[in-house]
């Protein structure tokens, strides 16, 4: 029998990827997100194996069909492997893919895709080792780059890199990330520096917005190609002689949440409608046994129901992310 159903919200957008944070702790100090490093805010345990595998099968029965693994930074979870292969295993999900500060990704790039992970984001915001130290506090440019390189020859179905270009840091650093993926098969992403709760000052002081890469990339031959539905918010640009391609995420774009194709569990447990929303509504009661399952479906689809049409960033509201190590991204 097919149980499988959609998950959509009032405004028709249909979720079939979730992101999971499995840990809130990083190991790095970026500037834009924990620039006095990680301190731990809350007593709860992170999410169990048993707790995400029934997590995820109900996700899946909704019609999940792709995984994102966050954290924090997701490796510094010992049983990272194995989450990824308890996820990869379950039925209907059809992508497993982690993000990382590739802290961990030069030793373990091979073992990660043996347990069953397909696709990898790696942030690397500088191509300088020292703007790179700057900027996450780790100087480990080259080890972060041999990783990349570890995970190419790998062979996942996909690599990213995620870039946040900050005014009077990073922003010079344009012209050597293009140069990088001109025989590199990787998609650069660029993301605009978001506002969260923590980061006012900074963000007012250091802010590029997308529309000047935009402008930039269309100048220079890149043409924007013809949106896949599994994109989601990203834009995405080509060009003949270049390898990669860049994805933009333009969240103060006026149409940034139309496409929105993703729903966030937090590492404890609460179900996120939103990167910039609320409190988040709580799952984990309905976790520990299987048995619960369809009263865990029913509860993620009526929180759906109030998934409003776009975030109020542009006002300033962050809703009540501090940072986004406190979510996932
Ligand atoms: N603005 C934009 N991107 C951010 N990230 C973390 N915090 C912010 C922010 N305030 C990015 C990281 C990482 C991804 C998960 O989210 O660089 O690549
Ligand atoms: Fe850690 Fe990612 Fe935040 Fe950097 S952006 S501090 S790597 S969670």
């Amino acid at each position: 029998m097919n149980n499988k159903s959609e998950i959509r919200d009032t405004f028709g957008r249909k979720f079939e990827y979730l992101r999971l944070s499995i840990t809130d702790e990083c190991n790095f100090k970026c500037n834009y997100c924990l620039p006095d490093g990680y301190a731990r805010t809350h007593e709860k345990q992170f999410l169990s194996q048993i707790e995400i595998q029934n997590l995820v099968i109900a996700f899946s029965e909704l019609g999940t069909k792709k995984v994102r693994i966050t954290g924090g930074e997701p490796s510094l979870r010992k049983d990272f492997s194995s989450i990824v292969n308890i996820i990869s295993l379950i039925n209907g999900i059809e992508k497993v893919a982690a993000t990382t500060n590739g802290y961990r990704l030069k030793k373990n790039a091979h073992h990660w895709i043996e347990a069953g992970l397909d696709a990898i984001n790696v942030s690397v915001d500088s191509l300088d080792a020292n703007t790179f130290n700057l900027i996450t506090g780790k100087n480990i440019f080259n080890k972060v780059i041999d990783g990349v390189n570890a995970a190419i020859s790998a062979g996942y179905r996909q690599i990213k890199i995620n870039s946040v270009l900050m005014k009077g840091i990073n922003e010079g650093d344009l012209i050597h990330f293009l140069a990088w993926i001109k025989d590199h098969p990787i998609q650069l992403r660029f993301i605009e520096l978001m506002q969260t709760g923590n980061n006012e000052v900074f963000f007012n002081k250091h802010h590029v917005s997308g529309e000047t890469i935009k402008s930039y990339l269309l100048k220079s031959g890149w043409m924007k190609k013809v949106p896949l539905s599994h994109d989601g918010p990203a834009q995405v640009f080509m060009h003949p002689s270049y390898q990669g391609e860049i994805g933009l995420i333009m969240p103060y774009s006026k149409d940034f949440c139309k496409n929105c194709n993703r729903l966030r569990v937090s590492s404890i447990g609460k179900l996120h409608l939103c990167l910039f929303g609320d409190e988040g509504i709580n799952l984990r009661d309905l976790l520990q046994v299987k048995s619960n399952k369809e009263k865990l479906k029913k509860r993620i689809l009526t929180a759906l129901t109030d998934k409003k049409e776009s975030h109020y960033l542009q006002a300033g509201i962050t809703g009540a992310t501090p940072h986004l190590a406190s979510i996932g991204g």
